[in-house]
């Protein structure tokens, strides 16, 4: 099966590896210029040659992978089989990039959105196909779930071919009917921006706020280190997405965390967040 993933950024490229890293898929790495495409491509290669380094994967393995993936722009999906599209988290990115793609893709291509919290049945209305969502997680290539999500146009069929897809590839497939953040992201993103809030109310401190729920509640990092992790703008955005699709003040975005985006601390990505990250 030929996969096209729409986006070479940390997810993107994650979910690349995943599908070229199984046996029977053959992955297209596109962004918006073949330049960043290679990017994404050249990380992955970066993160395996440690591994290899480390003796954690052995180099033919690691150059099967690389093999498998083929970089460039979305034109290069012609052939693709099915579509998993990661790029910016705006509806009207998406729609336009579905659009472009269904007009050339073939006939049967099936065409999935690994959207944080975007409306799948906004984003497939209107579209001469159905979008299913297929969510990934961060780290793609270590966490096992997808979440898989039918809009109100994807066929029943569509939803137990990707199901069946994400367990070939690995994963534990979970079934969610669309609704603001689906699940996890419903539930742990508040999580980290009552951290932000905790914070701001001078409870703790950055440092013992992690040590806290990494050593009471057992969680694998910090709620702070996690929202530097996942990315400061992508928090608020899912935030703004809670708040204003429930309208409900539990989901109001923390103040700290809408400056800190303001101000472009937004964690790992842009080398300071809650943290000092360096490369
Ligand atoms: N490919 C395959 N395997 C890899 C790998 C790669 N690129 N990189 C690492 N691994 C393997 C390692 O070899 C190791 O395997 P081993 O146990 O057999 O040695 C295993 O994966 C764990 O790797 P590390 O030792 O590097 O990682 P840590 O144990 O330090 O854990 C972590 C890192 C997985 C990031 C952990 O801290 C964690 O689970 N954090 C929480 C992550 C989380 O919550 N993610 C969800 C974010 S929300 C989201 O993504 C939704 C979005 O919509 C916002």
């Amino acid at each position: 099966m030929k996969v096209g993933v729409i986006g070479a950024g940390a997810m993107g490229s994650g979910i690349a590896q995943v599908f070229a890293q199984t046996e029977g898929y053959e992955v297209y790495l596109c962004d918006i210029n073949a330049e960043l495409a290679a990017k994404g491509k050249a990380k992955l290669e970066k993160a395996f040659a440690k591994r290899v380094a480390n003796g954690k994967m052995e180099e033919e393995q690691k150059d099967a992978i690389l093999a498998n993936i083929t970089t460039g722009t979305k034109e290069i999906c012609v052939d693709a089989d099915l579509i998993v599209e990661a790029a910016l988290e705006q509806m009207d990115v998406k729609k336009k990039l579905f659009t472009e793609l269904m007009a050339i893709c073939p006939a049967d291509a099936i065409f999935a959105t690994n959207t944080s919290s975007l409306s799948i049945s906004e984003m497939g209305n209107g579209l001469d196909r159905p979008v299913i969502g297929m969510h990934f997680f961060n780290p793609a290539p270590i966490m096992k779930l997808v979440e898989v999500i039918a809009g109100l146009n994807a066929p029943p069929e569509l939803v137990d071919k990707i199901m069946a897809i994400a367990k070939e590839i690995g994963k534990v497939p979970v079934q969610v009917h669309e609704a603001p953040g689906f699940v996890v992201n419903r539930i742990l993103i508040p999580m980290i921006n009552e951290a932000i809030c905790v914070l701001e109310m001078g409870v703790a401190t950055v440092e013992d706020i992690d040590a806290a729920m990494t050593l009471g509640a057992k969680h694998p990092m910090g709620p702070l280190a996690l929202g530097d992790f996942v990315g400061l703008d992508i928090v608020l955005a899912i935030m703004e997405v809670l708040y204003a699709e429930t309208g409900d003040s539990k989901y109001r975005p923390a103040a700290m965390l809408r400056k800190m985006v303001r101000g472009g601390m937004l964690g790992v990505k842009s080398g300071a967040g809650f943290y000092t990250h360096t490369k």
